[in-house]
C-alpha cells in the first residue's frame, strides 16, 4: 500500500471506530485518540508557535498493533485538536511499525525521528530496529526521507533492542540518544551525533545499568535543567522491592553532570518519577518560555484496560513542568495553563478541624481539588481525602505522617487488582494536595511536585461525595477548594484531511 493509501485507510478505520465508542470513561481534558489504541507520547515539540504531540497509535483496533503516529496540536497545551495520522508503517524502512521517537525544528522543517520495527520471527518476538526521519513544512502532512533508514543497525556490541530516538541540537550539532541494551541484557542509553540529521556517527554509551536497573532502557530523554543534566529512562525488568518499582515497568531519572566532549555523564541514583499505577514512557519538550514540559503515557503495559470493551485504550497525562530542587530531585507540577480548564469554583471550607471526617457533595467527574493540611497543628497519624463515586466505590489519597508516605488506594476504584501505590514524601509544615480527576484518571501532585501519583480509575457512579478524614488524632485544614473542569473535546473540531503536502 502506498503511504497515502495507508493514511487514508487508517483515517477511515478510525472514523468508523469513533462512531462506536462508549463515552463513559473518555477523558474530558487529556489527550487520547479519537478511538482505538494509543501508548507513548512521541515527537513533542513547539513548532511555529503551536505545541504538537504525537503518540504511538493503532487505529485499527483497541489493542497494540502495527504502530502509526497519531497527532494532536494546541496553542495553549490544554485545548487540543486532532490532526490526521502523521505516520503509517509498511514502507521498506518501517515495515512492521513506526515506533517511538522525537521531533525537531530543522530550520522551519518539522522533522520526525522514529524507529522502524521489523519482525524476523513474529511468533518468537524476534526483530530488528533502525532509525528513520520524516519531514513536514506545514506541521501536518509528513513524507518519509527517501534514503531511510538513517541508522541501519545498532553498534556491534549491542542487543537487538535499538529504539526511541530523542534528538536535540546543542551548538551546531544534532545529538541523538537511543534506548538500547548490552548483549548480556543490561539496559543502557547510547549517543550519536550529526550535522544534518541524515548522517549519524556513533559516540558510545551515555549511561548503563549496573545490573540492578533492568534489561532494556526504553524512551530516553536527555536535557539540561536548572544547571544539571537529567536523563529520563523507562527501564524494563527492574525487580519490585517493597514500595518501589511496583508496576511492570518504571519511568524514572538520573541526575548529574555531563561533558559533551567526552560523553561522560556522572550521575546519582535512579529515582522513579511518578509513583502511580499508570505512568510510563515520559517525553519532554522545551518551550519558548524556557519550560521543560513532560507528558507520559497514562497506562501500563500488560495491565487490564477496561475501556478496551468501550472501543478505545490509552491516554496521555496532563503536561507537567519539570524542575530540579535543591536536593537534586525532580519536581513535577501541572502547567499553569491547567487553570484555563476551571469552570465553577466550590469553596468547601477554610481553617477548620477534622476530628473524624468532613464531607462535601460533589457530582462532577471532571474536577480539580486543592486541599491544604496544616500538619504542624494536627496530631492525626494519617489524613486522607476520599472520592466516592457511589456508595460502594472510592479512591483514597492518604498521607501517613508517621512513615512520611503518600498513598493512593485504588482497590475500590473499579479495578480491584490495582491496590495501593506509595510515594515517599518528607513531612513538612503543610501538606498541599492538588488533584486532577478526569472520568477515568487521577493525578495527584503533592507539596509543589515533590511527589506525584498518576493512575487510571474506573468509578462505577457519576461522582457523589468527597470526604476528609483524620485518624489517630485530629487534623487542621487550612483550605479545601475544588473546581469543575471543562470538557475540551466536546467543542473540538476533528481534522480528517489526509492529503500529502
Ligand atoms: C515503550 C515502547 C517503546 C516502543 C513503543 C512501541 O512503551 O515499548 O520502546 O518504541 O513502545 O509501541
Amino acid at each position: 500500500m502506498s503511504t497515502l493509501h495507508s493514511l487514508h485507510h487508517a483515517a477511515q478505520a478510525l472514523q468508523l471506530a469513533g462512531e462506536k465508542i462508549n463515552p463513559q470513561y473518555r477523558p474530558g481534558y487529556h489527550i487520547a485518540a479519537p478511538a482505538n489504541w494509543i501508548n507513548d507520547p512521541n515527537g513533542m515539540i513547539q513548532f511555529k508557535g503551536e505545541y504538537h504531540v504525537f503518540y504511538q497509535h493503532h487505529p485499527y483496533d483497541e489493542h497494540w498493533g502495527p504502530m502509526h503516529w497519531g497527532h494532536v496540536k494546541s496553542t495553549d497545551l490544554i485545548h487540543w485538536q486532532h490532526c490526521p495520522i502523521a505516520l503509517a508503517p509498511g514502507d521498506e524502512c518501517d515495515r512492521d511499525g513506526c515506533f517511538s521517537g522525537s521531533a525537531v525544528d530543522d530550520d522551519g522543517v518539522l522533522t520526525l525521528v522514529y524507529t522502524g520495527h521489523h519482525y524476523t520471527d513474529r511468533e518468537k518476538d524476534l526483530f530488528t530496529q533502525n532509525q528513520n526521519i520524516a519531514f513536514s513544512r506545514d506541521g501536518i502532512h509528513f513524507h518519509k526521507y527517501e534514503a531511510n533508514p538513517v541508522i541501519v543497525e545498532p553498534p556491534a556490541d549491542s542487543a537487538h533492542h535499538f529504539r526511541d530516538p530523542k534528538v536535540w541540537k546543542h551548538g551546531d550539532t544534532w545529538y541523538m540518544v537511543l534506548g538500547n541494551a548490552t548483549q548480556d541484557g543490561h539496559g543502557r542509553v547510547i549517543r550519536y551525533h550529526s550535522s544534518d540529521l541524515r548522517q549519524w556517527t556513533y559516540d558510545g554509551i551515555l549511561a548503563e545499568s549496573d545490573g540492578t536497573l533492568g534489561f532494556m532502557w526504553e524512551c530516553p530523554d536527555f536535557f539540561e535543567l536548572d544547571g544539571r543534566h537529567v536523563l529520563l529512562i523507562s527501564p524494563q525488568g527492574i525487580e519490585r522491592t517493597e514500595d518501589r518499582y511496583c508496576n511492570l515497568f518504571q519511568t524514572g531519572y538520573l541526575i548529574g553532570d555531563y561533558d559533551y566532549e567526552t560523553n561522560n555523564f556522572q550521575h546519582g541514583e535512579f529515582y522513579e518519577l511518578d509513583h502511580g499505577h499508570d505512568f510510563y514512557a515520559v517525553q519532554t519538550l522545551l518551550d519558548d518560555q524556557g519550560r521543560r514540559i513532560a507528558i507520559g503515557w497514562m497506562d501500563m503495559w500488560e495491565s487490564d484496560m477496561p475501556t478496551k470493551a468501550h472501543g478505545w485504550a490509552g491516554a496521555l497525562t496532563l503536561p507537567r513542568v519539570l524542575n530540579v530542587d535543591d536536593q537534586g530531585r525532580l519536581l513535577m507540577n501541572p502547567v499553569e495553563e491547567t487553570k484555563l480548564l476551571r469552570q465553577e469554583q466550590f469553596s468547601l471550607g477554610e481553617s477548620f478541624t477534622v476530628t473524624d471526617s468532613y464531607s462535601a457533595n460533589i457530582t462532577e467527574s471532571l474536577l480539580e481539588i486543592r486541599a491544604v493540611f496544616d500538619l504542624n497543628n494536627s496530631d492525626a497519624d494519617k489524613v486522607s481525602l476520599t472520592l466516592h463515586s457511589d456508595a460502594s466505590d472510592q479512591t483514597v489519597i492518604m498521607y501517613d505522617n508517621v512513615n512520611e508516605k503518600l498513598i493512593l488506594d485504588a482497590s475500590q476504584s473499579g479495578k480491584p487488582q490495582d491496590g495501593i501505590r506509595t510515594a515517599p514524601l518528607a513531612k513538612a509544615a503543610l501538606l498541599t494536595l492538588r488533584i486532577f480527576v478526569d472520568r477515568s484518571s487521577i493525578e495527584v501532585f503533592a507539596n509543589d511536585g515533590q511527589a506525584t501519583l498518576t493512575s487510571r480509575i474506573y468509578p462505577q457512579g457519576n461522582g457523589a461525595s468527597m470526604e476528609l478524614t483524620a485518624t489517630g488524632g485530629q487534623a487542621q485544614v487550612q483550605e479545601w477548594t475544588c473546581w469543575s473542569l471543562r470538557d475540551i473535546w466536546q467543542t473540538a473540531t476533528p481534522h480528517t484531511d489526509t492529503t500529502i503536502a
